[in-house]
């Protein structure tokens, strides 16, 4: 059983669902998806006054950037040649203020996108962060934690670069070009016309560039997974690891996929240093094809000396943008295969949804009935349940017992409607529980799970999970009741004491106790408990035995059994087994019968039938 640290149990090994999410992000690849595009956008709705900043901001740079090498071609032509010097320093003034205004606008620009890239980013989170808060367990039974949060952190990121950053830049880079084109062309046809002899040289480069990149950028995105993944694991794993000695074994998993990840990485790179490079040498080329061709006709008397500086301020300008939008290019191929994950998730429905005309539920009494319930987890999975009836009686403590999974926790899944059942109903003081709404149903029914889990947050906190607003003296008397607060006041900072990650510094025993300290404070009406299987000491066992007494007493209890004690004071015991109920009765008149029951418990508790 101790294999089960971790992420076990969800149905689908970690490293095959990490590889499934690598894949299914990159599989399509698209770079563009207008309904993606359009979906995320209505995240920057709300922003609109501030994008508009943003976009003045950038008209501002633009212009201001088209025209300072004109600036300078005034300059070298209407002032230095005409040894006009007042002129001359009034222009030098306008350049510098020009470049202020540039850096100025810059700033704005940036300060903007980021106001609303960062609001858009906790917006898309929240509502990511919301929905998964809906989703009913069958969807987090079959996804991994890792991979989910990986949603709501990294493609959500890339998403926003894209929103904010991105549509702007595009606009601007395009004017950018767009505009040193057309100046260029009118201050000197010829000229302009030799200097695009280089474009269709930096077209091919970047559609080299850009589709190399796809796929290696692709490449590297899936072996970033698998290093997550494999660090996620070992960690979780690692009192395993350590206790089997497998920590060499571990290292050189660990260190494969980490050189598999480095060297994609390393490859990925090279890209982006062969492209660059490439990119500033063929604006080098452009600036010797102005200096010579420009030199001559200056020479030559076709053109001023100013159109020539214009024309290589011009030039070095025009790179700039073209890096940017091959850089926006691969934005945009990661935004959108993360826009369309994140999508399909916020898209998912939950399984288990309130009906239409849900009601309240009305204060429970405590009776439960399970009317010919088949179930199964998946419409292509098999049926874990079928057939199933019982009757709980008001206040009655039932004993689900039965071979490891004959379907128990199923069965008590199904009361607080965690998943839907596939045929028969269930019905809680005679109301079908898919009839009234999942929240108000759950609010009246307690879970203490087989692992007790605890937040990161104080003692105190812990207990008061299940009802917010109890009093410190409220939350003493549920630990008092449950036999807990002994332990916790031994402790140097008493209820106060912070919970470490995983309550490794409480014993097994002292987390069940606080759950069910957290039980009691919560005092619901049906109590669903899934007895927790680790041996403690033999003090510790009756103190917790004693608190689930107090615990079970005037409700309506589901008690899925190991101990003989619970098993034996139950009012009633259903034997489970392959999903169906084939005994149900006392100890005493169980065990006389000589069926599944006897059989069961002379297996588990070697006892004779006494
Ligand atoms: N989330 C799930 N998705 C798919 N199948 C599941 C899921 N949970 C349980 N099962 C399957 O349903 C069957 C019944 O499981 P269940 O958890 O109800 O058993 P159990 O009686 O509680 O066992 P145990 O005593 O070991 O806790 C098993 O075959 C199990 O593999
Ligand atoms: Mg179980």
């Amino acid at each position: 059983m101790g294999f089960g640290i971790g992420i076990s149990g969800t149905g689908m090994g970690p490293r095959g669902a990490l590889e499934n999410f690598a894949e299914g992000e990159d599989g399509r690849g698209k770079v563009f998806n207008p309904q993606v595009v359009v979906r995320l956008l209505a995240y920057l709705r709300p922003y609109v006054r501030q994008m508009s900043f943003a976009f003045l901001a950038m008209l501002v740079v633009t212009g201001l950037t088209l025209l300072m090498p004109y600036l300078l071609k005034v300059v070298v032509d209407d002032k230095i040649a005409t040894g006009d010097r007042n002129g001359l320093l009034w222009l030098c003034a306008g350049l510098a203020a020009a470049y202020g205004g540039l850096y100025l606008a810059t700033a704005l620009q940036q300060y903007w996108l980021s106001w609303v890239g960062q609001r858009v980013l906790a917006n898309l989170r929240s509502d990511l962060f919301q929905h998964l808060q809906r989703l009913s367990l069958g969807y987090h039974d079959t996804h991994i934690v890792g991979v989910t949060v990986s949603r709501v952190m990294n493609d959500v990121a890339t998403i926003n670069e894209l929103l904010s950053q991105g549509v702007i830049t595009l606009v601007g880079d395009v004017l950018v070009l767009v505009g040193i084109v057309v100046i260029m062309l009118t201050m000197s046809p010829r000229l302009a016309l030799l200097t695009f002899v280089v474009i269709p040289l930096m077209v091919l480069a970047t559609l080299w560039f850009s589709s190399r990149a796809r796929q290696a950028f692709r490449e590297t995105r899936t072996r970033v997974a698998r290093v997550v993944g494999e660090l996620a694991e070992d960690i979780a794993g690692v009192r395993v690891i350590q206790a089997f000695g497998q920590e060499d074994n571990a290292q050189e998993r660990f260190d494969e996929v980490n050189r598999a990840n480095r060297q994609v990485n390393i490859e990925a790179m090279s890209l982006s240093f062969i492209f660059l490079p490439m990119i500033e040498f063929l604006g080098m080329l452009a600036t010797a094809i102005v200096l010579w061709f420009g030199g001559r006709a200056v020479g030559a008397g076709e053109v001023t000396l100013g159109v020539l500086v214009a024309f290589l301020s011009y030039v070095t300008r025009f790179f700039q943008p073209v890096q940017e939008l091959s850089r926006l290019y691969t934005t945009m191929q990661s935004a959108m295969a993360g826009g369309e994950q994140v999508l399909k998730l916020l898209d998912t429905p939950p399984q288990v949804q309130d009906a239409p005309d849900a009601q309240e539920m009305p204060p429970i009494r405590g009776e439960i009935v399970f009317e010919n319930v088949s179930f199964r987890y998946r419409p292509e999975l098999p049926e874990v349940l079928r057939g199933v009836d019982l009757h709980i009686q008001p206040g009655q403590t039932v004993a689900l017992v039965g071979a490891t999974g004959a379907g128990k926790t199923s069965i008590a899944n199904l009361i607080a409607r965690f998943y839907d059942v596939s045929d028969g109903r269930v019905c809680v003081d005679g109301v079908d529980v898919r009839t009234v709404t999942q929240r108000s149903l759950r609010r009246q029914i307690g879970i203490v799970p087989q692992d007790a889990f605890l937040f990161s947050g104080t003692i105190a906190d812990n207990i008061r999970f299940g009802c917010l607003q109890a009093s410190d003296e409220a939350v003493q008397r549920a630990a008092e009741l449950a036999n807990a607060h002994a332990f916790i006041v031994a402790k140097p900072e008493g209820y106060q004491t912070r919970i470490q990650e995983g309550a490794s510094n409480l014993s097994v025993g002292q987390r069940q106790l606080l759950c069910i300290a957290r039980a009691i404070l919560a005092d619901p009406r049906v109590l669903i408990l899934d007895e927790a299987t680790a041996n403690v000491d033999s003090l510790t066992e009756s103190m917790i035995q004693d608190a689930l007494r107090t615990l079970l007493q005037g409700r309506t209890a589901v008690v899925i059994a190991h101990r003989l004690s619970t098993i034996r004071n139950a009012d009633l015991i259903c034997v489970v087994e392959n999903g169906q109920i084939v005994e149900q009765g006392q100890h005493e008149a169980l065990l006389a019968r000589g069926g599944a029951y006897a059989a069961l418990y002379r297996r588990q508790f070697g006892g004779d039938a006494t």
